[in-house]
């Protein structure tokens, strides 16, 4: 296909998270980059991997082509690095934290370099001895990984990450770690832990004690003995009011992500990134990257066919990155090179749906949105294969235990939450529904600026419901049900994450994961501030029996500072 000259138009948002963190910058601070030049910068840098091959000019050009129009938008590591000195392209790392002195200040020296480059960490502190068990070599007691958790979140408030972006930190610890019910109260205290979001590894040992009402085991990690037993219940139930609360602990089903794992040869998964949606083993990296969905409306239908041409060479440009990447330490590069797991993903799903004219928390909805991710990873999949054809299959791949067919990459899929690159692409979040459709911010002397959803405004100026007056009333009530000048088709396609119900939410979680997400999915399942503690209960239940591997819950106002809010009053 010709490319398209079209000049690209940028929000403003976009222009400035661009040349605050994205654009390299001259001596004085001052951006010396466009958009159109950045993106010459990274589809270079990426392309010259194939440089020497007869399509190497081709590839140039696919990849600039799919950026500048933000088809598909590599994660911010890459869009920021590639092509500079630092070259660290990947957003995220698992650490592995060995319970011993040596181990765990390594592991905390490892994420600093990471951090540094841009990159986030994921720990399991499950392998750590409890607290007060014994050190041999002190004849002390240990501190427990709790305390060790606030060295390594020290660690993190100190470097902020290069500038450009503050370390992030997932902390895991087993449902069965002697130390839980420290683990799951730890973040009540809202000012602890800020650099991490905690989650517990939940089992399915738990989850079958739940069921039944029954205690289960605590195993001191140390010694493998069994030291005490709790009622699943209580722990759960803990979980669950401490969510309610705040939010916090997230759950990670730790054996569904074990299932999945593609090389039990090469160890299990202790932990995942930050947000949670790619499994890594110990010292593994991932680069990400999203399909914008938005693109991909074409006459109310969905264009499959340039869809399929965008993610194949999405496929070959985050491979490629793996082999230009500047790895922060050797046992990264090492086991990074063993797998080659990318993570695609998607953004602007409730772009598209709108554009289909399809409620986000309808049956419909859940199956245009499997059937694209279905597609996505059948693609991604055929295009891994025919790497692997030409340069090999990932060198872990062992055809006796692993029964796929030989392919380049050992995990293709994951829905990241696409904080700042949805922003630059002027889209909903990963797979996430808007979060608003009209945002009131007031101004200078009283003055209220209206910020309407672009598509929000288009249908409304094209059917004839446009008005200042209903706009700013849509503002107000912080939603577009109930309002009868819109006509009940809209109402619904425009419900937002706090207009779905929390059902519809895991639901289409569920129907993504389902649906060729190799890894995990980032997604709050939002509720109502009114929403009961058995409503969060329910949800967890469901994301489990829906084979969702991780969960986060929200319920609305619930946290002190709320990131997102419907009314932006600032
Ligand atoms: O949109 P962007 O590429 O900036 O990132 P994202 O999709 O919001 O986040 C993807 C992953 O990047 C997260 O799961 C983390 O592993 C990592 N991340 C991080 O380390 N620090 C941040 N401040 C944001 C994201």
């Amino acid at each position: 296909m010709a490319p398209d000259l079209t000049k690209q138009v940028l929000t403003n948002t976009a222009e400035t998270v661009l040349a605050r963190r994205y654009y390299m910058k001259d001596a004085e601070g001052n951006p010396v980059e466009t958009w159109e030049t950045l993106c010459h910068r990274v589809a270079n840098a990426i392309a010259d991997v194939d440089k020497d091959s007869p399509n190497g000019e081709n590839l140039r050009e696919d990849f600039f082509n799919m950026i500048y129009r933000m088809d598909f938008l590599p994660n911010s590591p890459c869009l920021m690095n590639a092509g500079t000195d630092l070259g660290q392209l990947s957003a995220c790392f698992v650490l592995p934290v060995e319970d011993s002195m040596d181990g765990i200040f390594t592991a905390i020296r490892n994420g600093a370099l990471v951090h540094k480059t841009g990159g986030g960490t994921g720990y399991s502190f499950s392998r750590l001895r409890s607290k007060n068990a014994s050190v041999r070599s002190t004849q002390g007691v240990a501190s427990g990984p709790l305390s060790f958790a606030a060295v390594f979140d020290a660690a993190t408030e100190t470097i902020k990450q290069g500038g450009k972006r503050r370390g992030a930190n997932m902390g895991v610890l087993r449902v069965d770690h002697p130390d839980i019910m420290d683990f799951i109260t730890a973040k009540q205290d809202q000012n602890r832990f800020n650099n991490f979001n905690f989650s517990v590894a939940i089992t399915d040992a738990f989850m079958k004690a739940v069921e039944d009402g029954t205690e289960y085991d605590l195993i001191e990690p140390s010694s493998k003995q069994v030291v005490r037993s709790l009622e699943a219940r209580e722990v759960f139930e803990k979980i669950i009011d401490l969510a309610w609360h705040n939010g916090e602990p997230g759950v990670l089903f730790i054996d569904t992500a074990n299932k999945a794992n593609m090389t039990p040869q090469l160890g299990e998964f202790e932990a995942t990134n930050p947000c949670g949606e790619q499994w890594l083993l110990p010292y593994e990296s991932c680069n990400l990257g999203s399909i914008n969905l938005a693109n991909f409306v074409e006459k109310g239908k969905i264009d499959y066919d340039r869809l399929k041409t965008i993610v194949e060479s999405a496929t070959a440009f985050l491979d490629n990155v793996i082999d230009c990447n500047r790895f922060p330490i050797p046992e990264i590069e090492k086991m990074t090179l063993q797998t080659r797991k990318i993570g695609m993903g998607i953004m602007g799903l409730h772009d598209m749906l709108i554009q289909l004219g399809v409620p986000y928390g309808s049956e419909e909805g859940r199956e245009t949105a499997g059937e694209v991710m279905r597609f996505i990873r059948d693609v991604a999949a055929a295009q891994s294969e025919k790497v692997a054809a030409v340069k090999g299959p990932f060198p872990a791949y062992d055809a006796k235990v692993n029964t796929y067919p030989a392919r380049r990459n050992a995990a293709l899929t994951s829905i990241q939450p696409t904080g700042t690159v949805s922003m630059i692409a002027d889209c909903a979040s990963g797979c996430e529904p808007y979060f608003s459709i009209v945002m009131v911010k007031n101004v200078m002397d009283g003055d209220r600026l209206i910020m309407v959803n672009k598509h929000f405004e288009r249908i409304a100026r094209a059917e004839g419901f446009y008005s200042d007056e209903l706009m700013s009333k849509v503002a107000d009530s912080g939603t577009v049900i109930g309002h009868k000048e819109i006509p009940a088709k809209w109402q619904e396609v425009f419900r937002t994450a706090q207009d779905i119900r929390p059902e519809d939410h895991i639901a289409m979680q569920g129907a993504l994961q389902n649906n060729g997400v190799d890894s995990s999915i980032s997604k709050t399942i939002n509720l109502p501030n009114s929403a009961s503690r058995e409503e969060v209960k329910l949800s967890y239940i469901t994301g489990y029996q829906l084979g969702c591997k991780g969960l986060t819950v929200y319920r609305d106002g619930s946290r002190d500072s709320q990131v997102l809010n419907t009314k932006d009053t600032s």
